[in-house]
């Protein structure tokens, strides 16, 4: 059986529907029960459990009987070593691993809070994959308000390439590998979408789609963070966005892989796609 955490989220919603859909069996772990209630289609193969990743006890609880863990959270080290450890004591063959461009000297403190999970994961003893993303295209739902009260949105990634990924595909490759986990052990996966684009390409395709101009305003990191602040982001997730976006300016997100294809048979969701399907959240 397959654990999902994380199951109410971008990722882990889309994983568990795609699981539903092939009649995987499926456990999603979930802290609010009541946002699953209706259970939106899902097959008979999916068992809804409670957990929170501050509460050791309903982590053995979820993790009871289960062969693989699709592991995704909003990435806080201490809330997934507890998943790991938990895994460990149940008897969890592989965990699939939700991750970004970690480093354990990288300037951006959620990637080095990446970085420790994965340390902890390679020592834990069980078999292992990594999905290493680029930047989700799902982020952009962040920038909707300001382009409809504003006709446009501030942004600090410069000209800067990014191989954004759609996190349906993220998803489905999670999804592909924990179906055949054997095959995947030990291997790390860079997921992208198809093309690089930049901020200016998204006000772009913005514009054709929405049949206005929806402009770019390029700000200083110092002065993105003080957005995201009075804007209502966490200090701590604010300058961690402001140090990615800089890194992004400066050719970071610049990568592009075929492993979302290799991983499901599909070519990922481009840009053009995620903007015709969601218009209507930015109009
Ligand atoms: N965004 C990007 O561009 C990007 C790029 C590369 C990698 N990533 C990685 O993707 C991951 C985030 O994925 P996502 O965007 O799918 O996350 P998300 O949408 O923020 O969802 C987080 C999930 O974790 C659950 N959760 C939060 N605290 C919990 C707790 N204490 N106990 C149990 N569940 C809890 C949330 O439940 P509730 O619904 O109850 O809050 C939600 O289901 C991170 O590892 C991040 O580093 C993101």
């Amino acid at each position: 059986m397959i654990l999902v955490t994380g199951a109410t989220g971008t990722v882990g919603s889309e994983a568990v529907r795609l699981l539903s859909a092939s009649h995987q069996p499926t456990r999603a772990l979930v802290r609010d029960p009541s946002r699953v209630a209706h259970r939106d289609g899902l097959t008979d193969e999916i068992e809804i459990v409670t957990g929170d990743f501050g509460r050791p006890d309903t982590l053995d609880t979820a993790l009871d009987g289960i062969d693989t863990v699709i592991l995704v959270s909003p990435a806080v080290p201490g809330q997934e070593i507890a998943v790991i450890d938990s895994a460990v004591r149940q008897g969890v063959s592989h965990i699939v691993k939700i991750t970004s461009k970690a480093s354990a000297d990288s300037p951006v403190d959620r990637r080095r809070g990446q970085a420790r999970i994965e340390a902890h994961l390679e020592a834990a003893g069980l078999a292992y994959t990594l999905l290493r993303s680029n930047a989700y295209l799902q982020n952009l739902f962040a920038l909707a308000p300001m382009i409809q009260q504003t006709q446009g949105f501030t942004m600090s990634a410069g000209e800067g390439q990014i191989g954004m990924i759609d996190a349906r595909d993220v998803a489905a490759a999670a999804t592909a590998v924990a179906t055949a986990p054997d095959a995947h052990a030990g291997h790390t996966y860079w997921l992208t979408g198809p093309d690089l684009i930049t901020y200016t390409d998204i006000a772009k395709q913005l514009s054709a789609a929405l049949g206005h101009e929806v402009e770019y305003r390029r700000i200083r990191p110092d002065e993105h963070r003080a957005v995201m602040i009075r804007a209502g982001v966490p200090d701590a997730v604010a300058t961690s966005n402001a140090q990615a976006f800089e890194l992004i300016a400066e050719g970071d997100a610049a990568w592009l892989t075929s492993d979302v294809a290799t991983l499901t048979g599909t070519a990922p969701r481009s840009l053009h796609t995620f903007i015709t399907e969601h218009t209507a959240a930015f109009a």
